[in-house]
């Protein structure tokens, strides 16, 4: 009997081997910067039991995105320099690029492709949050918009195998992408996403912006706006070319989110013409 591909998804999805995984200091590290009474010494302790982490974070905090003009050498002056916040945010980065810096062909994404549009989905939704004045989630929008997408990186060969099936579901029923990506493989990489969080140990509050980022609406209640400040950042960046792959053209843009977050069509407009400048930030986000 041929396996269906709904079942090799779940075969895939249930096996933690199969799902990237990424340094274990990280999750430990989000953790840790979620406890509002941490030590800060004891985070830096953690970070330096993994030597090529710490080598490249400190690169990276010397970076134009990061430095604050004083030349960082250790983890201690980068976490009293930049804050525990945004060391967090380098550690992500770090941390991620291997998993998300590949071809992602399935969504026809070349390589580098996936990790510029996380990246610049991170960067603007942290620029909107502070915009709105909330400064206290702002990190956490960046950590989020970093890894939004991360489930595409396992269910992308899945797509490309039953890519001509998702898109004719999508034009004749009208329904978007990542709904059609759902009935014929089982999964959308939302999903697919916060099992591989789940496999990392992140916090709640990432595993639903990643769940829940073109939904908003759907979110639980305490973590719809963050949700928000995800998705409308993922909005813009695919309106404006980002990381447009094979699913881009197949989104909307969330009313609830839009409204919960305050952002009018100007607003809207302003950080679309933004983009030249965001991606030119990207560049600063070298190590
Ligand atoms: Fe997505
Ligand atoms: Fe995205």
């Amino acid at each position: 009997m041929q396996i269906s591909i709904k079942e090799r998804v779940e075969s895939v999805i249930n096996n933690l081997d199969q799902l990237p995984s990424i340094p274990e200091v990280v999750g430990k590290v989000i953790n840790m910067v979620n406890d509002p009474n941490v030590d800060f010494r004891l985070i830096a302790q953690e970070i330096s039991k993994d030597q090529a982490i710490t080598t490249n974070l400190l690169k990276l905090c010397n970076s134009a995105y990061f430095s604050k003009g004083k030349e960082i050498t250790s983890l201690d002056r980068a976490i009293v320099t930049l804050g525990i916040k945004e060391v967090k945010d380098a550690v992500m980065v770090v941390a991620t690029k291997a998993v998300l810096n590949r071809a992602i062909l399935g969504y026809d994404l070349q390589r580098g492709m996936l990790w510029e549009h996380n990246l610049a989905v991170a960067v603007l939704a942290k620029q909107i949050a502070l915009e709105k004045k909330d400064r206290t989630i702002a990190d956490i929008a960046f950590t989020g918009g970093i890894i939004h997408d991360v489930g595409k990186t396992v269910l992308a060969l899945f797509v490309q195998s039953a890519f001509k099936e998702i898109l004719a579901k999508v034009e004749t029923e009208g329904i978007s992408f990542q709904q059609a990506e759902r009935s014929i493989l089982g999964y959308d990489h939302q999903e697919v996403g916060e099992r591989i969080l789940s496999k990392w140990k992140f916090p709640q509050i990432l595993k639903d912006i990643v769940r829940y980022h073109h939904q908003p609406e759907q979110a639980p209640e305490e973590h719809r706006k963050i949700v928000s400040y995800v998705h409308v950042a993922n909005s813009i960046c695919l309106m404006g070319g980002i990381g447009i792959g094979s699913d881009g053209l197949y989104h909307e843009l969330s009313e609830v989110a839009i409204k919960l977050i305050g952002i009018t069509d100007e607003e809207l407009n302003r950080f679309y013409a933004e983009i030249p400048e965001i991606v030119q930030k990207l560049k600063g986000l070298n190590f």
